[in-house]
């Protein structure tokens, strides 16, 4: 083979392989077989995922798009009509809307449009982990400064990290996996003095208080993100949008840069979706209803801490160790992301508001893993 090619291919991948990427570890089908039992009796709650949307509903509303699509042909009008909907949906102007594949690719998109190499970008930590993997890729410094003991934002430390360096901030409110809002006056003080560009990560948005979306005019910098993964249940189809000024939107849309970025069937599911809102608006009030009771229920486990939340998972301390607890629960076919030490609590997980009879197989194994 040629030298040359071999040369520097294998510098390239030594290169590639030094990039930090994500691993979601265990699949659901892979610990089914591992515990041998089948995959129904799974209880998966270590992604934020929504099961609390109406399937049913679901499956039909996919079943019309069967007969009302032609796959055949490219999506070319079908951004323009799914903006239209979250425009009406969100209450915010058109040109201020940016449709992406989801939440990931809008965070990976914008770090590659505005993130080069000895750019720094800003953060809080524990919050989630896209983004630092982006900057790196761009041989960007990802710098974080820890949340305070409640979980709300240092601020002082944050603005003290502010420089003509800094070109991303990313927020995420309500933050994975703490699951708390951060107070709106510390983002808007961060925001208004950050030289560069703002990711507010709502990916949540739809299961918290407030939302920074109708302030959107009152921050240039601004990158709102929401996505239709949590609130509206696709995650599988792999669509989210954001909201920004129209410069950064039109600049952030024209340049993803391929045409077709999106896939044509998540966006007339989106669509749908957003026809048919009642689907979404019930699946988050019952997810908020189960929530509540699921906080108290973990709560009532001795050794147990669970947090209060504004998403739709909650972020739990075991007085046990984490390693253990996260062995016993996957032998019983219970999955959790297991996070160890965050701040003051040694041993965190995040887990999914699950439907109730998931969230009961839970507090049973949970009581029976601490009082072993
Ligand atoms: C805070 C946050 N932002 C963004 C995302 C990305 O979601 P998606 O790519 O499915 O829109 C997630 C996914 O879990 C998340 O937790």
């Amino acid at each position: 083979m040629n030298t040359s090619y071999e040369k520097w291919i294998k510098q390239k991948i030594v290169k590639l392989q030094a990039i930090d990427c994500y691993s979601a570890g265990v699949t659901p089908e892979l610990l089914a077989k591992q515990i041998g039992v089948g995959i129904s009796q799974v209880v998966k709650l270590n992604f934020n995922e929504n099961l609390f949307v109406n399937r049913g509903k679901q499956t039909a509303l996919m079943k019309e798009l069967a007969d009302e699509i032609d796959l055949r042909m490219y999506p070319e009008d079908e951004v323009p009509k799914l903006v239209k909907k979250i425009s009406r949906y969100i209450d915010v102007p058109e040109e201020y809307i940016i449709v992406s594949n989801a939440g990931d690719e809008l965070i990976d998109r914008t770090i590659r449009l505005f993130i080069e190499k000895g750019d720094v970008a800003v953060s809080f930590s524990p919050s989630f982990a896209i983004p630092r993997l982006c900057v790196k890729r761009q041989e960007g410094e990802y710098v974080t400064i820890p949340l305070k003991e409640d979980f709300q934002i240092d601020v002082k430390s944050m603005l003290s990290q502010f420089s003509d360096k800094t070109r991303l901030l990313y927020l995420c409110s309500p933050n994975n996996p703490t699951s708390n809002q951060m107070k709106p006056q510390d983002i808007e003080t961060l925001a208004k003095a950050f030289p560069g560009i703002v990711i507010l990560d709502e990916a949540y948005g739809e299961f918290a208080d407030y939302s920074f979306v109708p302030r959107i005019r009152e921050f240039p910098n601004m990158i709102i993100l929401r996505t239709f993964s949590k609130a509206f249940g696709l995650a599988m189809l792999r669509l989210g949008y954001a909201v920004a000024n129209p410069e950064l939107a039109k600049i952030t849309t024209e340049k993803a840069p391929l045409p077709y970025p999106v896939s044509g069937f998540s966006i007339r599911m989106g669509i749908k979706m957003l026809e048919n809102m009642e689907i979404m608006k019930t699946a988050v009030a019952s997810l908020k209803s189960e929530r509540g009771k699921l906080i108290k229920a973990l709560n009532q486990i001795n050794g147990i801490k669970a947090f209060d939340s504004q998403a739709d998972f909650i972020l739990i301390n075991t007085k046990k160790n984490a390693d253990e607890v996260y062995e016993k629960l996957l032998k019983r076919g219970i999955m959790l992301k297991k996070w160890g030490k965050i701040l003051q609590y040694e041993n965190c997980f995040r887990l999914t508001v699950g439907l109730p009879e998931m969230n009961t197989k839970l507090i049973e194994a949970l009581k029976k893993i601490q009082s072993d």
